[in-house]
């Protein structure tokens, strides 16, 4: 196979979102040998620099010995320009096309990454400018062309889908790769392998067994000096509607066709249109006092919120997902519980003791199942509750459960958009959060003021105990922190 030329070029490179997150996992990719030996990665943005400053400012961000970090660094270069405009466009341009010229000469395919590490405020001033002056790539087969970008994809319904159709109208979907981190999870995506490979699963993932499903996410700090961010936003748009969405799609979607990208993609937009938007007393909102928040702000930092999914399986299951900054713990986890057994011949409470299947994405990947038990011992007809635990580290000792980053950007680099957000997946889990959000944003809902370092809102256990949910008090799970 001819080798590929592959240019990454990062919009936004000399911005946080860069520097954090994709030139760390541009580098663990580089060092795993995932990149091809042609490969180079040209940082663009308004910031005047120089290669040796770009290098310089993002050497702390990167991992491994001085040599490694040489090695990788000497892969990057700057392009300083403006987002409108010809003439950083043109600088850019010239650059790739010097780049690629070789590539041309000898037929090579050519790949192109463009990642937007920016706000989506300037993505389509963006995309027009590499559409119009930059995106000369030589025709050879092979070569192909993708644009990376993050969320926020909007703030509503309608203007999410204003962002789409102007990107729409530059890319089209199968050149668009929106991330959703949460999708380059480990869990995440074993949640689709475990639903549908496991027969034991499948007779009871239903609400004839199913009583109700959590999904949690949970941080131990607040909004750490992005609450300018934040604060405009609020934990529903900043997690609920995208990254628990799309577990909630996850744990409830039927079998696909295939493992078809599309085929995959479909059966999660469909279990999401099942979803009415939310109503209003099916909501706990709550907010932390942070000081990097403007005073008076009522932006919710932490939310609770119930949903029901009209369809044959999980008609009348409610689905709680619950999200929150400066709380007690940092995990995320989805909790899916069974209903008390009948006619229970034991000793102990039935209702409490309940089947739960729980898989925990963060700190540490696990999944177990609580299971009644024989007490051990002398004593007859007495129960326990116990687990089944797959604890990912003691399993797989030694294997390095990669970040979601460089799998995702991996993905886009071999052209699979499974774990990318399409959009009318995007569009429906924004007309779920629509009306809600509005609501919000207008002060008609009750925002709950919790302390920093507590569980939320005591509000929120209510509306759990409403949706069925039955805590068992004396278990806990032998790993938990
Ligand atoms: C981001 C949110 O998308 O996800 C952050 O903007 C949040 O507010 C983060 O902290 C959580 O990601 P992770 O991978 O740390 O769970």
């Amino acid at each position: 196979e001819r080798e590929l030329c592959l240019t990454i070029v990062v919009a936004g490179a000399s911005g946080d979102l860069a520097g954090k997150k994709t030139y760390p996992a541009l580098q663990f990719l580089f060092q795993h040998g995932f990149l091809p030996r042609n490969v180079a990665i040209i940082g663009y943005a308004r910031t005047q620099l120089t290669n040796q400053q770009l290098r310089d400012k993002l050497r702390p961000r990167l991992k491994g010995s001085d040599k490694e970090r040489d090695d990788f660094l000497g892969r990057c270069t700057y392009v300083a320009g403006a987002y409108d405009g010809a003439d950083g466009w043109n600088k850019l341009a010239a650059v790739l096309n010097e780049r690629e010229a070789r590539a041309r000469f000898c037929c090579q395919p050519c790949g192109r990454l463009y990642y937007l590490a920016l706000p989506p405020s300037v993505y389509p001033q963006v995309c027009a400018g590499l559409k119009t002056y930059c995106d000369d790539i030589p025709p050879s087969d092979g070569s192909w062309l993708r644009v990376i970008v993050e969320k926020p994809f909007g703030n509503d319904l309608q203007s999410s889908e204003e962002l789409s159709d102007m990107l729409g109208k530059l890319y089209p979907e199968k050149q668009l790769y929106r991330i959703d981190h949460y999708l380059g999870k480990e869990m995440a995506q074993n949640l689709f392998v475990m639903r549908f490979a496991n027969m034991f699963l499948s007779p009871v993932w239903n609400r004839n067994c199913i009583s109700n499903v959590q999904i949690t996410f949970k941080e131990d700090f607040g909004t750490q000096g992005r609450g300018g961010y934040f604060d405009s936003f609020g934990i529903i748009r900043d997690v609920i509607q995208n990254h628990l969405m799309q577990l909630l799609a996850f744990v409830a979607m039927e079998k696909p066709l295939s493992i078809h990208p599309d085929d995959i993609r479909d059966e999660k937009v469909k279990v999401l249109r099942c979803i009415k938007p939310v109503s209003d007393h099916n909501v706990v909102l709550g907010a932390v006092h942070d000081p990097t928040v403007p005073p008076g702000s009522k932006t919710p930092t932490f939310a609770a919120v119930t949903l029901f999914i009209d369809n044959d399986r999980w008609a009348g299951v409610p689905f709680v997902l619950k999200a929150g900054k400066a709380l007690d713990d940092r995990k995320a986890e989805i909790r899916v519980q069974l209903r008390p057994t009948p006619h229970f011949v034991f000793g102990g409470d039935p209702e409490t003791a309940r089947n739960e299947l729980v898989v925990r994405l963060q700190p540490d990947e696990a999944i177990y199942l609580k299971m009644i038990v024989k007490r051990p011992g002398l004593e007859t007809g007495d129960t326990a509750i116990s687990e089944l635990d797959l604890d990912y580290g003691k399993r797989y000792p030694g294997v390095v459960i990669p970040d979601a980053y460089p799998r995702l950007i991996l993905d886009a680099i071999r052209g699979d958009q499974q774990h990318f957000v399409r959009r009318d997946e995007l569009r429906a889990a924004w007309a779920i959060f629509t009306p809600l959000l509005h609501a919000v944003d207008a002060g008609r809902l009750p925002v709950h003021p919790y302390p920093y370092g507590s569980r939320g809102p005591e509000e929120a256990d209510e509306l759990l105990a409403r949706a069925g949910f039955v805590k068992n008090r004396e278990y806990r799970w032998p790993h938990a922190a």
